[in-house]
């Protein structure tokens, strides 16, 4: 074999616009629904993964110190998964940079496992399509199998309970449509329910819950059209609406799961202001207190202006259509 058992990937975050929320199966982590992403070409991981032909732990270093011992779980199974049946690969150093702070919040498990999964595949010197990528990818991390791939990406929800047909696909690539999002940072300590516990206390509790996947399927079916037919405004109301619905469900779980703090209000109503005087934003919030707006390429700084005046605001962060993992 090789004797440098070495890769390196970087991948970047996405955000979605039709949101996730929800497993039919833990374990392989598959969806109720299908979802739809942006990847965001601002906000990237960069992951080195070297098998070291020895026995012993995997070690994982995020941005230059040691994780904790759930995050290096999570990255055991998946280097798991690349070894099976290949002990001489032996155990993995993994080491990961994030171009944004993840103490911030803001999601960094879409990038880094997207990363994680082709660093280490590279490095097993495996030579895997995309579409298998990102069924890796899923299994630590249910959004980063849209990381794999640029642009805008579906991950279908499949039939299959093996999850071979719940991939990512690209609808639309980067570079054609001139839109970018602004996601502004709210300031909080670390977010207190996981997404993970938080999905599945909603599943098994919410009544809700069965609204949102009776509903999401059709949200699905109109993202697509109006991202094909690139209408911001009526791609940006159903950006909206699938967040709500989402958090709505997230809400009334038991125990309910309340990620919005008080600016996270003040953001939905700068947005909402801005709309009023003739400009296109959206709205869109993922598992915490932060707010990402969908906008146009060209709207986009002036909105991030208005952002990072709205008090508990950290930061503002742009970012645009961005590629899928690439091999460094
Ligand atoms: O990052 P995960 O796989 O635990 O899922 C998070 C899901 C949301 O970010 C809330 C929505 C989405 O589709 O990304």
């Amino acid at each position: 074999m090789s004797t440098t058992w070495q890769a390196t990937a970087r991948a970047r975050s996405n955000m979605a616009l039709v949101k996730y929320w929800g497993k039919r199966d833990e374990a392989l982590v598959l969806p109720h629904t299908g979802s739809l992403s942006m990847t965001l070409d601002a906000l990237h991981t960069e992951t080195t993964v070297r098998f070291t032909g020895r026995e012993g732990d995997d070690t994982l270093l995020l941005d230059g110190v040691a994780a904790r011992a759930g995050e290096t779980a999570r990255a055991a199974l998946l280097l798991d998964l690349v070894r099976a049946g290949r002990a001489e690969l032996g155990a993995a150093v993994v080491e990961s940079r994030n171009s944004f702070p993840t103490a911030g919040g803001l999601a960094s498990s879409a990038s880094g496992f997207a990363a994680l999964a082709a660093a280490a595949s590279w490095a097993a010197g495996d030579a895997p399509s995309m579409e298998a990528l990102s069924i890796l990818a899923r299994r630590a991390s249910g959004s980063a199998c849209r990381s794999v791939l640029g642009g805008f990406v579906e991950w279908t929800r499949g039939e299959r309970p093996d999850g071979l047909d719940s991939v990512a696909v690209q609808r639309q690539e980067r570079g054609l449509w001139d839109v970018a999002m602004a996601i502004a940072v709210v300031d909080t300590g670390r977010k207190e329910t996981s997404s993970r516990d938080a999905m599945r206390d909603c599943v098994q509790t919410s009544p809700y819950y069965a609204a949102w996947v009776a509903t999401t399927a059709r949200d699905l079916d109109e993202a697509r059209r109006h991202l094909d037919a690139r209408d911001l405004p009526a791609l940006g109301e159903v950006a909206e609406r699938s967040f709500l619905k989402m958090h709505a469900a997230a809400m009334t779980a038991n125990p309910p799961a309340i990620f919005w703090k008080a600016p996270t209000l003040t953001l939905l109503e700068e947005v909402r202001l801005l709309r009023a005087r003739g400009t296109p934003a959206y709205a869109t919030i993922d598992a915490g207190p932060h707010v990402a707006v969908f906008t146009s390429g060209s709207d986009v700084e002036r909105i991030s202006a208005v952002l990072r005046d709205v008090p508990g605001v950290r930061e503002v962060r742009v970012a645009r259509p961005g590629p899928g993992v690439e091999r460094l």
